[in-house]
């Protein structure tokens, strides 16, 4: 299987237009210390050619032309056979509708995600106004198979594992599978990623299921829970926002770097992240602990 890492910022992206934080600022002074990212999504790909986005970012027009793709003989091609989502947060289902001309789109999420993009941000159904949308409900817990646009067996399949976090702000309901983590398996090699762009917070159970996967994208969002309130950003605290923080004895470094996954990276930071600027203590700290800070085109095939 591939993996593509489309986009590795939270949303906003990275720097973030209207933002001046100290990180931002290097971003944009000296990208060479801080690289621009695009907001969070990734591609994945049995063969190489016919791809599924994992989250559909506002970003998504320019992140799919990166992709590789079979020679294009007809006028039109559609470089996207399916969009996995993990949750329905406006940062990975506005490029569902930027897709619209596609005419023939496939969403794969969990009863609860779809509830939410139909009901409340009404991305579903503002995009089935352009599009014919193929809409597959998965449950919590069972494994299903990805099919192609054309309705054959792509040789993937996909797993949603509910995770702690928070329903989106315009969500009317708090419903089981708001937010998943996202399991990605070859069926051909057994080699599964496992794709959780956001976790509020790792138990054991979650844990030992992530130790299975060969390439684990976690939740970088933000370094420290009180990240915004020392930037005076907003009062929010990370973890009341659905993200668990990286550092500290309760953070997802200090578990993740237990895992035995052959690739750990960190993807969805959020632009006030101080692992985000080459050189400095924090991403010394990832990277001591065996993780990888995410960047844009970063390609894995396992
Ligand atoms: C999140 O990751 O928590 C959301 O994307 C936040 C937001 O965009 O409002
Ligand atoms: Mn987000
Ligand atoms: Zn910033």
């Amino acid at each position: 299987m591939h993996v593509t890492l489309l986009g590795t910022a939270a949303g906003g992206g990275f720097p973030q237009w209207n933002c001046w934080c100290p990180t931002c600022r290097v971003a944009r002074e000296d990208p060479e210390r801080a690289g621009p990212r695009s907001q969070s999504s990734i591609a994945f790909s049995a063969d190489g050619v016919r791809w599924f986005l994992g989250n559909a970012s506002p970003d998504v027009r320019e992140q799919i032309a990166q992709l590789p793709h079979a020679e294009v003989t007809g006028v039109r091609h559609v470089p996207v056979e399916g969009i996995v989502l993990t949750d329905a947060e406006l940062d990975h289902t506005l490029g569902v509708t930027l897709l619209r001309e596609g005419r023939r789109l496939q969403i794969v999420a969990t009863p609860a995600v779809i509830h939410t993009i139909a009901e409340d941000s009404r991305v579903l159904p503002v995009t089935e106004a352009f599009a014919t949308v193929k809409v597959v409900e998965v449950d919590l817990g069972n494994a299903v198979s990805l099919d192609y646009r054309d309705g054959s067996a792509s040789g993937l399949t996909i797993e949603m594992k509910a995770v702690r976090g928070d329903p989106p702000r315009f969500a009317r309901r708090e419903e089981v599978g708001h937010t998943v983590a996202a399991f990605i398996r070859d069926t051909r090699t057994g080699k599964e990623c496992a794709f959780v762009p956001g976790c509020g917070g790792l138990g054991p159970k979650l844990l030992a299921r992530l130790d299975q996967a060969e390439l684990l994208l976690f939740d970088g969002t933000f370094w420290t829970d009180d990240e915004l309130a020392r930037l005076d950003i907003s009062d929010r605290l990370a973890l009341s926002m659905g993200h668990v923080p990286i550092s500290g004895a309760e953070g997802s470094l200090a578990a993740l770097s237990q895992l035995k996954c052959r690739h750990k990276v960190y993807t969805h930071i959020n632009n006030t992240n101080p692992m985000l600027i080459e050189g400095s203590e924090e991403r010394a700290a990832v990277e001591a602990a065996g993780m990888i800070v995410g960047m844009d085109g970063m390609r894995f095939e396992i």
